[in-house]
C-alpha cells in the first residue's frame, strides 16, 4: 500500500507557470491514495482555473481568506488542522518571501502560519530569481525553521533561459512526498555512505576513473535521511546535488577515500560502501605532463587498499554493507564477497547490460546477508534505495537485539 494512502494533503498553488504541472501532481497524489485539498493564491488562478483542480482533486478549491461561507465550512484554522502535510507547488519567489515574513493576508499564508504539520515547498522561478541573495536568504531562514524544500531542478525554463529554478517533475515530487511519510526506522542512528568513482592521477592532467555516476549512493543517502538517520556522504567526483541534510565530504583518490572512510566509520552505526573505488592506481604520478614521445606507453599500476574490508576489520565496526558490480555469477560472487570481507550485507547488481547498473537511473539488486537473501526487481534508484534502507535497518536491528 502507498504511504500516501489516506494522508490529508493541502496542496498550495501559487502564481507561476509551473502551476500547469501541479494538475498532474494532483492526479498522481490522488492515485496514490491521498486526500487532497487545493488552496490557490489569486495569482495562481491566472494560470490554471480552480475548476481544473476541483475536478482533479474531487474537492472544492479554497481561494479566499474572507469568504464567509468558506470560513464557516472550512476556514484557515480547520484546514491547517485537517492536513497531515502542506505542500506548496509551485512556490514562487514572492510566496517564499511572504512565508518567511509570516504574512497571512491570503488564505494560503494564513494556513501556513497556523499549520502545526510539516510544510514542504517546491520552488519554481527564473534561475536569477532563485540565485538572488534575497531568495537564498529567505530559503535559508525557512529551512532553519524546519520548512522542507524539494528542488528546484536544473534545466530549460519557461522564460527561455536555462538553469536552477524549474519545479521538480510531478512524478519526482509525488515520490518525495511519499518518502516524507516513510517510517523513521533509523531515527537516532548515523549512516556513512561512500559514493561515486575515484580518480587516480597519472600526471597533472590525466587520471584513471570508471563509469560510476554516484546516483545509487546519493539515492541511498537520501533514503537514509528519509528514514530519520544522520548521514555523512563521502563522495568521489560526480555531477549530482547532494541531499541538503547530508554532511558531504568530497574526495578524489582511493587513498583519500580510504583515510576519510576508515577515520569516520567508528563514529557511525552503519557503513554503506557504494563507491566504485579504483582497484589499481598508478605506482607513481609523473610530475610533469607525460609527452607522447614513444609509440607505446606502459603505466605500472599497484593495488589500492580495500576500504570495505578495512572497515569490517575495525575494532568498533559499524554494520557494514558492500556493493558488488558483476557481469555474471551474481549470487555466488555476492555471497563469496560477504564471507571473504566479513560483511553484514552485500547488494549485488548486474553491470554491462542495457538496463540498470552504472550511470543508469534504474537498478535491480540481489541482496545477501548471513542466513538470508532477497531480490529487489528493476525499479528507479530512489525506489531501490528506499527498499534497501528498509532491509538494512531490519537486519541492523535484528543483529543488535541478539
Ligand atoms: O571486491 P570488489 O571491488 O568487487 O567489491 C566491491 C565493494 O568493495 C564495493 O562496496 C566497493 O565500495 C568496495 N571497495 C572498497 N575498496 C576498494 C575496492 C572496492 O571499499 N579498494
Amino acid at each position: 500500500m502507498s504511504r500516501l494512502a489516506e494522508k490529508s494533503i493541502i496542496l498550495g498553488v501559487t502564481g507561476g507557470i509551473a502551476a500547469y504541472k501541479t494538475c498532474d501532481l494532483t492526479r498522481q497524489l490522488i492515485q496514490a491514495g491521498a486526500c487532497v485539498r487545493v488552496v490557490m493564491t489569486r495569482a495562481a488562478t491566472s494560470f490554471v482555473a480552480p475548476l481544473t483542480f476541483q475536478a482533479l482533486s474531487g474537492n472544492p478549491v479554497h481561494l479566499d481568506l474572507l469568504d464567509t461561507e468558506e470560513e464557516s465550512a472550512m476556514g484557515h484554522i480547520s484546514l491547517a488542522r485537517w492536513a497531515d502535510l502542506v505542500l506548496i507547488a509551485p512556490a514562487t519567489a514572492d510566496f517564499i518571501a511572504k512565508l518567511r515574513l509570516g504574512l497571512a493576508g491570503e488564505l494560503l499564508g494564513a494556513i501556513c502560519l497556523a499549520a502545526e504539520v510539516p510544510i514542504v515547498l517546491a520552488p519554481a522561478m527564473n534561475r536569477a530569481m532563485w540565485s538572488n541573495p534575497a531568495t537564498q536568504e529567505n530559503v535559508a531562514s525557512l529551512s532553519a525553521r524546519g520548512v522542507r524544500l524539494l528542488g528546484p531542478a536544473d534545466g530549460a525554463q519557461a522564460c527561455g533561459e536555462s538553469g536552477l529554478g524549474r519545479m521538480m517533475e510531478p512524478t519526482d515530487l509525488c515520490r518525495a512526498v511519499e518518502e516524507f511519510f516513510a517510517d523513521k526506522t533509523l531515527d537516532g542512528h548515523s549512516v556513512l555512505v561512500s559514493a561515486g568513482p575515484t580518480r587516480e592521477p597519472i600526471d597533472p592532467v590525466r587520471y584513471l576513473t570508471n563509469r560510476s555516476s554516484g546516483k545509487m549512493g546519493y539515492a541511498l543517502a537520501q533514503a537514509a535521511i528519509n528514514a530519520g538517520a544522520k548521514v555523512t556522504l563521502v563522495s568521489g567526483p560526480v555531477f549530482l546535488a547532494p541531499p541538503k541534510e547530508a554532511t558531504l565530504v568530497n574526495v578524489e583518490t582511493a587513498a583519500d577515500m580510504f583515510e576519510v572512510v576508515t577515520g569516520l566509520a567508528p563514529q557511525h552505526d552503519i557503513y554503506i560502501g557504494t563507491a566504485a573505488v579504483a582497484d589499481y592506481t598508478p605506482a607513481a604520478v609523473a610530475e610533469g605532463k607525460i609527452k607522447k614521445h614513444h609509440e607505446a606507453l606502459d603505466i605500472r599500476l599497484t593495488r589500492t587498499r580495500d576500504i570495505l574490508a578495512a572497515v569490517a576489520r575495525l575494532p568498533k565496526k559499524p554494520f557494514t554493507v558492500g556493493f558488488a558490480a558483476e557481469t555474471d555469477h551474481l549470487e555466488s560472487y555476492a555471497r563469496e564477497k560477504l564471507e571473504r570481507k566479513g560483511l553484514d550485507m552485500v547488494a549485488a547488481n548486474r553491470v554491462g547490460q542495457s538496463q540498470g547498473g552504472f550511470d543508469s537511473d534504474e537498478n535491480a539488486l540481489w541482496v545477501v546477508w548471513p542466513g538470508g537473501e532477497l531480490q529487489l526487481p528493476m525499479a528507479s534508484k530512489q525506489q531501490i534505495a528506499t527498499q534497501l534502507i528498509e532491509l538494512i535497518s531490519d537486519n541492523y536491528r535484528a543483529k543488535n537485539s541478539t
